[in-house]
């Protein structure tokens, strides 16, 4: 199976920002973690980070024609604002599950409401990194589904 992890946002700055919410690990801790899951459970797995709503969208695209079957997305604060990318997901026949490290529930409102959710096909917030794990089961068991 062909995975595409995209993260949004500020997510190039994890160890470093807001550690209460994100915790310590960084950005290539959390893709080398995955990259050997995805291994171990035959993914074909490519990691993709971007502060630039347009570079995200056109990942999106690019997953759609390239034979990409499922995204794991954690769009950071875009969730919270991007017709655009959540456009972009409407536009392309690829599974996509959304993530969140810290549990955007318990925290601002503004946290609450997500533009992604519902052309998403599920979403998992609150398990620190893990939430990429869980997505790619998800995602696994989805496929295996049909
Ligand atoms: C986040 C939650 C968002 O609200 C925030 O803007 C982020 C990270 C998370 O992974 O918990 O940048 O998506």
């Amino acid at each position: 199976m062909k995975v595409l992890c995209l993260n949004g946002p500020n997510l190039n700055r994890l160890g470093k920002r807001e550690k209460e919410a994100y915790g310590t690990f960084t950005l290539d801790e959390l893709e080398a973690d995955l990259m050997e899951f995805a291994e171990e459970n035959g993914i074909n797995l490519m990691c993709m980070q971007s502060n630039h709503e347009g570079e995200l969208i056109d990942w999106i695209h690019l997953a759609a024609d390239d034979g990409t079957e499922g995204i794991v997305l954690n769009a950071g604060a875009y969730t919270h604002t991007s017709v655009a990318i959540r456009d972009a997901i409407a536009a392309v026949h690829v599974p996509v599950v959304e993530v969140h490290i810290s549990n955007v529930y318990k925290r601002e409102e503004f946290r609450q409401h997500s533009y992604i959710a519902p052309v998403a096909a599920g979403q998992i917030t609150g398990f620190g990194q893990d939430v990429y794990k869980l997505a790619l089961h998800a995602l696994l068991l989805k496929q295996a589904r049909g």
